[in-house]
């Protein structure tokens, strides 16, 4: 018996794949098909698949050509399944022609001609064209044009007061702008992807809520963070008992520029060390602890008291069972690391966390601790347009960031503008 192996994403299954799965099936007598992980299909780039790894497989299991299916989850796993299951061709489409060659050590490799005319990225491109209009200037903006680039059917474009000719908008302007841009984008039947804060207190953030609501429109919080792996993965794994109760989490956010002695003016443009860096640093803290806390104490450092404008801040949690904080600061500098305390071992996240591809499970007994590392590609920005993307195409929201979280956080920030902190 002759069997061969293909393998593929097989996104949105087309007719150039049934006829790659036909002709594959046709070299021998058992056909096996390798169906790639999400997760390994995101550390080859392939970040926006449409369907999951289960309707993905459920595709190819229809089509009646496959003998077997597999995952493909990792590097390196061609070699380990071709002897395994004893295969004796390997089978491509002719894209990956000369790429595969390394194989011919372990069975024939076989590379057929691709089928002209279609592919899964042109049937996502065509399915999805979302524009995003940008509203906001600077590094964040810079980065997030050059991100939607990376994702198939989302193109990104400067922003008009009447947001003509866009399908949403991105605001990255100064937060005192928010809630006025919100409203009028949402008014004019816009999706908005906003950095956080979305708004500069609970009560506008819940009309923008209810009206994003009664327009049938998504408002996203861009917060980077939550949209990476190796984020999402940590809270998982402190979620899951592995370092037993979680007792405390202490997270710290600084970047040392908008300090002390800059002109008002330079100031005033920029966002304070709280509205900066308060959202991400508190998102742990909420994701791993709930929202309910007891009490929140706000201690600052003011430098520009017009301004309302901190340089440094400590916001301190207690929790029913665990206690928790944020350092945020612009005129200070510590180290960027987030560390989640658990009654048997803890989460080490080395600076700068919020954009990390890797973190640790630290223990007492040091030789049960264990590192983990995922792919990050455009420090979370790309996955949070694809995650964006993907909310206003299925009309639900993705709950990357829970509004009870985004609502809680503008809360903490709220207290803040109204004075309700600590001076030191
Ligand atoms: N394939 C093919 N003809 C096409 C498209 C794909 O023969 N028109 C083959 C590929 O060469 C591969 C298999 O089908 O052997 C699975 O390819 P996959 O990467 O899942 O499909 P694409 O349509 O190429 O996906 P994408 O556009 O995301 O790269």
């Amino acid at each position: 018996m002759i069997k061969v192996i293909t393998y593929g994403t097989y996104d949105l299954l087309h007719f150039g794949h049934i006829r790659l799965l036909e002709r594959a099936k046709a070299l021998g007598d058992y056909l096996i098909v390798g169906v790639t992980s999400d997760d390994y299909d995101k550390t080859r780039g392939k970040i926006n698949n449409q369907q999951s790894l289960m309707e993905r497989i459920a595709a190819v299991k229809a089509t009646g050509l496959a003998d077997e299916i597999i995952v493909e989850e990792y590097e390196g796993q061609k070699i380990d399944d071709i002897r395994r299951l004893g295969v004796d061709i390997f089978t491509v489409g002719s894209d990956w022609i000369g790429k595969f060659d390394y194989l011919n050590e372990f069975c024939k490799v076989v590379y057929l001609p691709r089928t002209e005319g279609v592919s899964s990225s042109e049937i996502r491109a065509e399915k999805r064209k979302l524009v995003i209009g940008i509203i906001g200037e600077g590094n964040i903006c810079d980065k997030f044009i050059r991100e939607t680039k990376f994702v198939n059917g989302v193109e990104s474009r400067d922003c008009g007061p009447d947001f003509k000719d866009v399908d949403a908008v991105y605001v990255a302007s100064h937060p005192n702008t928010h809630y006025d841009v919100i409203k009028k984008a949402l008014n004019a039947g816009k999706h908005v992807l906003c950095e956080s804060p979305i708004a500069l207190s609970v009560e506008e953030y819940k009309e923008l809520m209810a009206l994003s609501h009664e327009n049938g429109l998504i408002l996203a919080d861009a917060i980077k963070t939550a949209y990476s792996t190796a984020y999402s993965r940590l809270l998982v794994v402190a979620k899951s008992g592995r370092i037993g109760d979680i007792v405390s989490v202490d997270s710290v956010c600084t970047s040392l520029h908008g300090g002390a002695g800059e002109a008002n003016a330079d100031l005033a443009s920029k966002q304070n060390s709280i509205c900066e860096w308060g959202p991400t640093a508190v998102l742990p803290i909420f994701q791993l602890l709930g929202t309910q806390y007891k009490s929140c104490r706000i201690t600052t450092k003011i430098i520009n008291k017009e301004l309302n404008y901190d340089g440094f801040t400590k916001i301190d949690f207690v929790f029913d069972k665990a206690v928790a904080s944020a350092k945020v600061a612009k005129a200070a500098k510590a180290e960027g690391e987030l560390i989640v305390t658990g009654t048997k071992g803890y989460i080490y996240v080395p600076a700068p966390w919020w954009k990390t591809d890797y973190f640790e499970v630290r223990f007492e007994d040091q030789s049960e601790n264990k590192r983990y590392f995922y792919q990050l590609d455009g420090e979370g920005i790309r996955y949070e347009i694809v995650a964006f993307a993907r909310a206003v195409e299925s009309k639900m929201k993705n709950l990357y960031v829970e509004d009870e979280i985004s609502e809680k956080t503008i809360g903490v920030i709220e207290e803040f503008n109204n004075h309700r902190y600590v001076e030191i």
